[in-house]
C-alpha cells in the first residue's frame, strides 16, 4: 500500500523519491496534488501518464516561499508582486512569463508558467526537503473530481503514485484561483479557493474576465466538461426542480430537502460558503456510488467562494 501518514520521516522519504524522479501525491490546502520534480522533464512526464491526461496540459509549480517562487518567473509586474506578498502562502496561482530554467513540459510549450506557494505545512515541508519546485496537477484522473482526501487519491490513481502522503482532509477543498496579467491588469483564468473580492481589494482594481472563445483554452480547468462525477448532475434552484426517487441524490446548500431521495448531502448546514466549498468534492465523491443515476445540485449564491462552487457544478453538469 502506497498510502502513508504525512509524518516527518515519510515526508523525508517522499522528498528523496521526488529527487530521484518519482511521483508523490501530497496534500495542499486546496486539493491533493500529484507531484514530481518540476525541473525534471521525465519525472513530469510520469505525472501525465498516471493521470491519463490525453495531452500535455501545463502544470502548476509549487514553491516553499515567495522569494523562491519569484525565481521561476522572468518578469514580475508590480501588481503581481502585491498579490504574492498578500496571499502567499495561499490558494492563489499566478501565471507570468517563465524563467529559462522551467522545462517546456511543465508549461506545455507556453511562454508563461503557473506558480503558487501552498499554505499546508506538509506540502511546504515536502518542497523544502526536495529542494526544488514541485510540479503538480490535482491528483485525480483526467476530467474527474478533484481529491480532498488521500482516500480519494487512492480511489482514482491506485498504485500509480510512489507514495500518497496522507495529511487528512484539505481545508479549502477547491483548487486555487488562477490569475494572469495582461498589460499590467489582473485577469481571471479560473475561479477558485481565493475569492475574487479579496483579490480586487488587494489589487485596488477590478479583475478582468478571461477572454471568451479563445481558440485554445488557457486553463483546461476551463474546459466545459470537467470535474465530472460518474452520475449525471443537474443544477436546480430548489427542491421543486428535482424528482425524488431511489436513484436520485440531492445535494443541498444548507437545508435538507423534504422529499425522499436515494441519498442526501448538505454542503453547509450553517449556509456558509467556505464550509460548502470545503465539502463540495467530498460530497460528490461520496455520491459517486452505484445506483445513483442523477444528482440534483442546488445553486449556491454566486459571491465569494460561491462563484468557484458554481463554476465546478456547472462544469460537472455538462455531458
Ligand atoms: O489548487 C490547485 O491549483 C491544485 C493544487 C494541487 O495546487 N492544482 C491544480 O492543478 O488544480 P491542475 O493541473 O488540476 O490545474 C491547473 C490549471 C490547469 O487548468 C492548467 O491549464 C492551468 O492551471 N495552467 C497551468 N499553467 C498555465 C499557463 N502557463 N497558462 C494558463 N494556464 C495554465
Ligand atoms: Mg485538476
Amino acid at each position: 500500500m502506497n498510502r502513508r501518514k504525512a509524518t516527518p520521516a515519510n515526508i523525508r522519504k517522499a522528498a528523496a523519491l521526488i529527487r530521484d524522479g518519482g511521483v508523490v501525491a501530497f496534500p495542499t490546502e486546496t486539493v491533493y496534488g500529484l507531484g514530481a520534480d518540476g525541473l525534471n522533464p521525465e519525472a513530469c512526464a510520469r505525472i501525465f501518464e498516471i493521470k491519463g491526461r490525453p495531452r500535455f496540459d501545463p502544470l502548476i509549480l509549487h514553491e516553499c516561499s515567495a522569494a523562491r517562487a519569484r525565481k521561476l518567473f522572468s518578469r514580475v509586474p508590480k501588481p503581481a508582486l502585491k498579490l504574492m506578498r498578500k496571499f502567499w502562502p495561499g490558494p492563489l496561482t499566478l501565471v507570468l512569463p517563465k524563467a529559462r530554467s522551467v522545462p517546456d513540459i511543465v508549461t506545455a510549450g507556453l511562454p508563461t508558467v503557473a506558480v503558487r506557494v501552498p499554505a499546508n505545512r506538509h506540502a511546504l515541508a515536502l518542497i523544502k526537503a526536495a529542494g526544488r519546485p514541485i510540479a503538480a496537477p490535482s491528483a485525480n484522473s483526467f476530467g474527474r473530481l478533484s481529491p480532498t482526501t488521500a482516500a480519494h487519491v487512492r480511489k482514482h490513481l491506485g498504485g500509480g503514485p510512489d507514495i500518497i502522503l496522507d495529511g487528512g482532509k484539505t481545508v479549502i477543498g477547491l483548487e486555487s484561483t488562477i490569475i494572469t496579467f495582461v498589460k499590467g491588469r489582473p485577469v481571471l483564468l479560473r475561479p477558485g479557493g481565493l475569492p475574487l473580492e479579496e483579490i480586487e481589494k488587494a489589487a485596488g482594481v477590478k479583475v478582468l474576465a478571461r477572454e471568451r472563445n479563445s481558440a485554445r483554452p488557457q486553463a483546461p480547468g476551463c474546459l466545459k466538461k470537467h470535474y465530472a462525477p460518474a452520475a449525471a448532475l443537474k443544477l436546480v434552484d430548489g427542491e421543486s426542480g428535482a424528482k425524488p426517487g431511489r436513484n436520485a441524490a440531492y445535494l443541498a446548500f444548507s437545508r435538507r430537502p423534504a422529499g425522499s431521495f436515494g441519498a442526501v448531502r448538505v454542503l453547509s448546514p450553517r449556509g456558509d460558503l467556505r464550509e460548502a466549498a470545503a465539502n463540495l468534492f467530498a460530497c460528490l465523491h461520496s455520491l459517486e456510488r452505484k445506483g445513483i443515476a442523477v444528482i440534483y445540485a442546488e445553486r449556491v449564491p454566486a459571491r465569494g467562494l460561491g462563484r468557484a462552487i458554481m463554476d465546478r457544478l456547472k462544469r460537472a453538469s455538462k455531458r
